[in-house]
């Protein structure tokens, strides 16, 4: 039976895979690749068939262990983990060592075009190690306002960013993760390309809060704020120097882009619309109250 390796298990995407893949019913062993294999029980308590397996990405000698028998890899980039040559190299290097030789990332929308970011270096190794790939480019994850802005948002009802009007595409976890479990059953078929995958929402974080305020009735606005300010009331508030200059950069930038690019990709694979932002915020109501 095939043997696939999720790493980032535990985290948005990965778990959301894992749940996905588990759905799908298919002749395949899941293989949940994690840092605490203990902690790990616990989150997949329901999943009575999934196997784990030490991986640390921080660790080379977890790496064969982790990939013996594997046969395909769902790869995720740790969001901190940024220097590729040093984490990834050697963990490619262990994937053809194992013979392991094919890979659906996770990487993100524009990552083609910016030769600087973790994403673009990780699908540039992937090819010159010759794996066989897909990349998933998904746009902004909806799963943001429930993870890294939610704290403003109940304490404050505000999501306190430096992106001025800039439109960002909404795009939820649940149909990217349920695009990757389809991406690693039929590898085969979509192998060696990359695909977009986009809500149909180009918004700004106006247009959003109002969406949350009347859907989830909570009275959230949004309150733009220059990079300083921004980096100086994160850093007060304990947020580490390198999240903070991320979240600059990921939410700054846009303001000087053109929206982005819109695909229809998740519906031409799953035949389903993707989630609209007024169903996430219907669906993660309770999440938003404080
Ligand atoms: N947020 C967005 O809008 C957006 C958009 C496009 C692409 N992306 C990309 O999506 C990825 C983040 O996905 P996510 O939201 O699912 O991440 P996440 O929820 O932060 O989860 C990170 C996962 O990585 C694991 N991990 C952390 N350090 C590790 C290490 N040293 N070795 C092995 N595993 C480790 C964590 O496990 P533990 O339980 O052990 O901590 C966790 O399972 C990033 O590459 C990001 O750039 C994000």
């Amino acid at each position: 039976m095939e043997r696939i390796l999720v790493t980032g298990a535990t985290g948005n995407v990965g778990f959301e895979v894992i749940r996905f893949l588990n759905r799908l019913q298919a002749p395949v062993r899941i293989v949940a690749g994690v840092r605490d294999v203990e902690k790990a029980r616990q989150v997949f308590k329901n999943f009575a068939e999934l196997e784990f397996v030490h991986l640390d990405f921080e660790q080379p000698d977890t790496f064969p262990q982790a990939l013996a028998h594997i046969d395909r890899v769902f790869l995720l980039r740790p969001p901190h983990i940024s220097n590729i040559e040093k984490y990834f190299r050697p963990f490619f290097a262990a994937m053809q060592q194992q013979h392991v030789t094919e890979v659906v990332f996770l990487s993100v929308q524009g990552a083609e075009k910016s030769k600087v970011i973790p994403h673009h270096k990780i699908e540039q190794s992937i090819k010159t190690f010759g794996f066989d790939y897909i990349f998933l480019r998904p746009g902004y994850f909806m799963q943001n306002l429930t993870t890294t802005l939610l704290h403003d948002i109940k304490q404050k009802q505000q999501i306190v960013l430096p992106a001025g009007k800039a439109k960002f595409n909404w795009i939820d976890v649940e149909n990217i993760s349920e695009a990757s479990a389809m991406l690693l059953h039929k590898f085969a078929r979509y192998k060696n390309k990359a695909y977009e995958i986009t809500g149909y929402e180009n918004e700004n974080f106006y247009t959003v809060s109002r969406i949350i305020a009347e859907t989830a009735n909570v009275p959230v606005t949004y309150k733009n704020v220059n990079p300083l300010r921004f980096y100086r009331m994160k850093r007060r508030e304990g947020m580490k120097r390198g999240k903070v200059l991320v979240m600059i950069m990921l939410h700054f930038l846009p303001r000087f882009q053109s929206a982005p690019h819109i695909s229809d990709f998740y519906e031409q694979l799953t035949h389903k619309k993707p989630t609209t932002l007024k169903e996430f915020a219907a669906r993660e109501k309770s999440r938003f109250m404080s």
